[in-house]
């Protein structure tokens, strides 16, 4: 097969490294890629919502399968344009279509989905600039914090947790009236607040099957002890230590199966990953959030803990032929630390110069590039180091050695991944 792989950041870097491993796959392809992907596969320069771009770039190189790394090129059609395009059918893509990408895409979507299948989540009341006189008086009949949720997709900024009741009220106005998040927050999802613990799930389906992958959990703000704004994710760590084989089942039975069973009785065809983000509120989980791809900094840490041939799986899954496949999931715990840019997660340096990366660890570029032979930084988030250790105490020690060793002017990396576990 020839494949090519959406995308630049971490994930699509780890998709490269496991997918080069493959059997199956004979020239490997990825756009735009980054300067460690460049070891893998051929970086082709291109922008991902560019569709009759990534068309030519399909029919040139006779790509068999693409994997769409983020959510943006899903939510807005990727996967309808390839059906729909006579020159393109025979394509495998992996990544849902519009109508199940909506689940990320929109927020009232995904919240109506799990109300109407009976999938535990908070409760909430969406609101437009129309009724916002109710969304008001909902405020003020409600408990703090207050969750305001942005409808569309803002970039992982759109969700908003506010203790004081007229700063809620504010921002709400902000949203629904003066476009704070532009057509993002035309609607706006209230919610109530949930207290626990985060965790992440994931799930592949061809539509019909489905296999449960590792289970993870990511750090995603950028100061220590959970403090300061909210990044991508600054690491994680896999699996994760608290979700014992009890809990493993009640978000088996009470999330993942009515998802997969949702989708089927609303007609929504899907064939890619579903991550989950859930909440442990006491004994039980709660979904925080649905994602139409996986995670980044999640895939980090779970890739590499399959040991299946990720070309054979994602064949089954374009196949429809997933029952087939059985996951080999290596036992030891993995952990990912992401180094990040001075200034990360608001304006960021570029353009420094990346030392000290050993060719033997597993270091998953992000925002990096390849200039005249030179690894420079180009993004907010520069890598990932993942490591591996028979507990994730281990694993996550392993990858601070390693990190160490690295440098760029102004790198900055949370020393204390895993402190809640
Ligand atoms: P989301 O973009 O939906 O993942 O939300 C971003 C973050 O906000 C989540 O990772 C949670 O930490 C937090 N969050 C979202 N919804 C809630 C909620 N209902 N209760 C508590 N925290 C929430
Ligand atoms: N690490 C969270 C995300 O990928 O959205």
């Amino acid at each position: 097969m020839n494949i090519l792989v959406l995308g630049s950041g971490g994930r699509e870097h780890t998709f490269c490294w496991k997918l080069s491993q493959s059997k199956l796959c004979k020239n490997l392809f990825v756009a735009p890629g980054n300067g460690g992907t460049a070891n893998f596969a051929k970086n082709i320069n291109l922008k991902i919502l560019d569709f009759e771009e990534i068309k030519k770039v399909v029919i040139n190189h006779s790509i068999n399968l693409v994997i769409v790394g983020p959510e943006e090129p899903l939510v807005m059609g990727i996967h309808d344009f390839f059906l729909n395009d006579k020159d393109l059918s025979g394509v495998g893509i992996i990544g849902p279509q519009k109508h199940g990408s909506m689940l990320e895409g929109s927020k009232a979507f995904a919240k109506d989905f799990m109300k109407r299948h009976q999938i535990p989540t908070a409760k909430y009341a969406e609101f437009t600039a129309e009724n916002i006189l109710e969304a008001e008086l909902f405020l003020e009949n409600s408990k703090p914090p207050y969750v305001l949720k942005a409808d569309g997709l803002a970039a992982g900024k759109g969700v908003l947790i506010i203790e004081d009741l007229s700063e809620a009220k504010e921002e709400l106005r902000k949203m629904l009236i003066d476009g704070k998040f532009g057509k993002a927050s035309k609607k706006v999802v209230i919610e109530e607040f949930l207290e626990g613990i985060e965790l992440s799930c994931f799930v592949l389906t061809d539509g019909k099957n489905f296999i449960t992958l590792p289970m993870a959990k990511d750090y995603k703000r950028i100061g220590e002890g959970d403090t300061g704004l909210n990044t991508g994710g600054m690491g994680a760590v896999s699996p994760v230590p608290f979700v014992d084989s009890k809990f493993e089942n009640k978000i088996l039975d009470k999330i993942i199966k009515p998802t997969i069973e949702g989708m089927k009785l609303d007609n929504i065809t899907y064939k890619g990953f579903i991550f989950i983000g859930l909440i442990k509120v006491g004994d039980e989980p709660k979904v925080i959030e649905y994602n139409v791809r996986m995670g980044d900094p999640e895939t980090e840490v779970i890739i590499p803990r399959i040991n299946n041939d990720l070309g054979i799986i994602f064949k089954a899954l374009n196949e429809g032929d997933l029952d087939k496949i059985e996951l080999d999931i290596n036992p030891q715990s993995a952990a990912t630390i992401m180094a990040v840019s001075k200034g990360y997660p608001e304006n960021y340096e570029k353009g420094k110069v990346i030392k000290g990366i050993e060719k033997d660890n597993l270091v998953f570029h992000a925002g990096t590039r390849l200039i005249s032979g030179q690894l420079i930084t180009s993004g907010g988030r520069v890598l990932s180091v993942t490591s591996f250790g028979s507990d994730h105490r281990k694993a996550i020690e392993s990858s601070y050695e390693i990190l160490q060793k690295i440098h760029f002017d102004g790198i900055y990396y949370r020393k204390d991944i895993g402190f809640d576990l």
